[in-house]
């Protein structure tokens, strides 16, 4: 029987383009930014000078105002839309490789400190400068989150276009995306249905909103500020909000480490700061965290993941606690597999359709984090072990149906194996 850890790593590889990871053949064929930060430390659990690898190969998109885009097209490939000839952000870098114009959550920062740790675990002394490399391009990217995605100093990181949550057809989006045109001047050419069933994926009119907010940011030349105010669609999100505070702290972390004591300062304003604007969002009905749609000035009261990501960032109180752990356990009430990604007992809820309800194991690791943070380490736990027992029955697969326990969309996935490496040895330390 194939031993399911070298099964793990064996998708590593197989998904290896000579040093950065794609997140599956074909459907994905570029480097992904928060794909790229969860396959790193997939790779630190047994190659840690890989591990670094990955990420090295992902800073080189970074661009001159420190953005760390969504996608890094290093080498050409038709098997995706929208490709560079859509972006076309060659002023924002420069030098190659090509990017796409947007963003995603920035989970490096927390990849960062897991690799370091597993450096220091073996002792060795010569990733000191590799190391710093990393940890610069990280900062620079923290400080371009609060310039250009919190000009108003709230406190919370806005997303301006679904794909940028990395939960692109989440209902929590559903409103704010349907004041967005449907007319694009591009030919939208969707390969991912070619790849992969299209019940399992967004709809077509959700691609043509998609492309419309692309173009209009590209007619903006990708220049922020001009984004911020010609934007159609801005959230200001609380699970980018929580990952960049729970990676800000990471980078503390990092900087004391490192005797970094001019970034330490700077750094701990940026995370005062996000952590008071979670704080804010504390929603006493959905009993969980919520987004609010800086257009409406509703907040968005959607029952999805996006509510539970906090806990990897904030200490929350009792009450707050024992919410969250009686939401989340409702939500996974008869499922063969928690968590869902939309709770089930929402009219929005569709158990195959990408973010509309399947599990995923990345977003599984992030709340169990969350909760071993807050003292739930039992559900945590159990959380954890049902991941790796899907991923054992159903294999690699990008996500999961959460009724029938089904392995859906792309196969041979990256950050499923990368989830797999991780959870199994928290649970099982090896
Ligand atoms: C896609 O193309 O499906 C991605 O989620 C956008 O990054």
């Amino acid at each position: 029987m194939v031993n399911v850890t070298d099964a793990a790593r064996a998708i590593l590889a197989r998904n290896d383009r000579g040093g950065y990871t794609v997140p599956t053949d074909g459907l994905y064929p570029f480097q992904w930014n928060w794909d790229s930060a969860f396959v790193s430390m997939g790779f630190a659990t047994f190659d840690i000078d890989r591990a670094y690898q990955e990420l090295e190969r992902f800073i080189q998109g970074q661009w001159n105002n420190g953005m760390f885009p969504h996608i890094i097209f290093h080498v050409p490939s038709d098997s995706y839309f929208p490709g560079p000839d859509v972006w076309q952000t060659e002023q924002c870098h420069s030098k190659k490789p090509m990017t796409s114009g947007i963003t995603q959550p920035p989970v490096f920062g927390i990849a960062l400190r897991f690799l370091y740790e597993a450096v220091l675990v073996t002792g060795r002394h010569d990733m000191l400068e590799r190391t710093h490399t990393l940890f610069n391009a990280a900062l620079r990217s923290h400080r371009w989150w609060l310039k250009a995605r919190d000009p108003d100093k709230r406190g919370l990181v806005a997303i301006l276009h679904p794909w940028e949550s990395g939960s692109d057809n989440s209902p929590a989006w559903d409103e704010a995306l349907a004041r967005v045109p449907t007319t694009t001047k591009t030919e939208i050419c969707r390969q991912d249905t070619k790849h992969v069933n299209a019940t399992m994926r967004p709809r077509n009119i959700d691609y043509q909103r998609f492309t419309h907010l692309v173009e209009v940011y590209r007619e903006c030349q990708w220049d922020p500020i001009k984004q911020w105010s010609h934007a159609p669609f801005k959230i200001a999100d609380v699970q980018m909000t929580a990952i960049l505070a729970r990676a800000t702290a990471d980078l503390i972390w990092m900087a004391s480490q490192l005797n970094l004591s001019d970034a330490l300062e700077e750094l701990f304003t940026m995370h005062q700061l996000l952590i008071n604007g979670l704080n804010s969002r504390w929603n006493q009905h959905i009993r969980g965290f919520v987004s609010l749609d800086l257009i409406s000035g509703k907040d968005i009261e959607k029952p999805t993941q996006t509510c539970f990501i906090p806990l990897i960032a904030l200490e929350l109180d009792s009450y707050q606690r024992k919410s969250i752990q009686e939401e989340i356990e409702r939500w996974c009430q008869g499922m063969v597999i928690g968590i869902p990604t939309t709770a089930p007992f929402s009219p929005d809820f569709e158990s195959k359709r990408y973010w509309r309800g399947p599990v995923w194991a990345v977003i599984n690791w992030l709340i169990a984090d969350g909760l071993r943070k807050n003292q739930l380490k039992e559900l945590a736990a159990i959380i954890e072990g049902n991941t790796i027992s899907v991923i054992e029955r159903a294999g690699f697969c990008e996500y999961f149906d959460p009724i029938t326990g089904e392995g859906l969309g792309g196969n041979t996935f990256s950050w499923t194996a990368a989830a797999y490496l991780v959870l199994r040895r928290r649970l099982t330390g090896d």
